[in-house]
């Protein structure tokens, strides 16, 4: 098959991590007889600096025109001084809108290999971790009006704000991926505070009419913070909304072990997906050879499985993971004791050579 992927590199870390991420791909493609071509497009700090902008239209419109999109990671210190409206992390948000993908899936899983990294304790480890976060990714405060005014002193506000409509697109596809899973959807919420999560809850609870083999429950965000430390094993999918599911994803990549590991995949209405870690650029190791690629190499794994209906493919790279792991293979941020420590640019051969 042939496949155009268009390629953000980034800032910080992100050229380092994508590197690693095409030589898989291009392993891959090699051994299945697959063509896939690169474009490259600019976004965010490299494109604030090349552009003034920190995702040209021009830029867009290569993803848009793409078959999928790769993306490192955006934004560094060099950035911070900007107006928040050309933030390097703008260019993030205006893509993801810009391809309208709503839907941003985070899988929280335990490596076995990684069960020492996680923090938690190795009885609650034990319970297993498999979850999927589905975080609603272009509605909710990050997309309502931002403004800051003076009126004796300064005072900021940001919108958040939902529609039914928005709300029951990204639900189904919750009751939806709990279905393909352990048929469980946990829908988290702030509805003893806000309107918007009042008005999510309901649409949840009208859906489950829909799905009657999913279990649907609820939990308050707060609630779920601190269940995902206590008791992760109870989670199979958690909804939520955008800026919950940002501070959660995090979370619970940290039980995992590491967030270097966490891929994750964007879709709306088309098969063209945006596919990215869930981390961001690590400015204080980039350009070191130390970083983790593994997270964007499982992302480019996700995009054969949900954008190319290529599932042996994918399998194939997440074996290929799991088994350069089993032979003790460790970036920084997942090194214990006896492992072998190994730089970004060997850790994306070795996984290429295990294909
Ligand atoms: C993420 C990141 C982004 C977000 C930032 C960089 C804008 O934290 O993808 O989780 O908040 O969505
Ligand atoms: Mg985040």
């Amino acid at each position: 098959m042939k496949k155009n992927i268009a390629v953000i590199r980034g800032d910080g870390i992100g050229p380092e991590i994508v590197n690693e991420a095409l030589k898989v791909l291009d392993k891959v493609a090699k051994k299945y007889g697959h063509e896939f071509n690169y474009v490259d497009a600019d976004m965010g700090g490299c494109a604030i600096d090349k552009y003034g902008d920190p995702l040209p239209q021009h830029e867009l419109d290569k993803c848009l025109a793409a078959d999928s999109v790769l993306l490192g990671a955006v934004g560094g210190p060099k950035w911070d001084g900007v107006p928040g409206n050309m933030r390097p992390e703008k260019g993030l948000l205006r893509i993801r809108a810009g391809m309208g993908v709503y839907s941003n899936n985070r899988p929280a899983k335990i490596w076995k290999q990684l069960a020492d990294a996680s923090p938690l304790k190795p009885e609650i480890v034990e319970k297993g971790i498999d979850f999927i976060i589905v975080r609603e990714l272009i509605g909710g405060i990050y997309f309502g009006e931002h403004k800051t005014y003076e009126e004796g002193e300064k005072i900021s506000e940001d919108v958040m704000k939902y529609s039914e409509s928005e709300i029951e697109r990204i639900g189904r596809i919750g009751f939806e991926t709990a279905r393909k899973r352990r048929k469980k959807l946990c829908s988290v919420e702030k509805s003893n505070v806000l309107d918007t999560s009042r008005l999510w809850k309901s649409v949840m609870h009208r859906l489950a009419a829909e799905y009657p083999d999913v279990e649907l429950s609820d939990m308050l965000v707060d609630n779920c913070a601190m269940q995902i430390v206590k008791n992760p094993a109870q989670f199979d999918v958690i909804v939520t909304e955008n800026m919950f599911g940002d501070i959660l994803s995090d979370e619970a990549s940290m039980i995992t072990g590491s967030i270097g590991m966490i891929p994750s995949s964007s879709l709306g209405a088309t098969s063209n997906g945006l596919y990215e870690p869930i981390h961001g650029s690590a400015p204080d190791i980039a350009g070191q050879n130390k970083a983790n690629p593994i997270g964007t190499i499982l992302s480019a794994a996700m995009m054969l499985r949900f954008s190319f209906d290529m599932p042996k493919e994918a399998d194939d790279i997440e074996n290929a993971v799991s088994k350069v792991l089993d032979m003790g293979y460790r970036t920084g941020d997942i090194m214990s004791e006896g492992m072998k420590l190994t730089g970004c640019s060997e850790m994306g051969t070795l996984i290429a050579d295990a294909i």
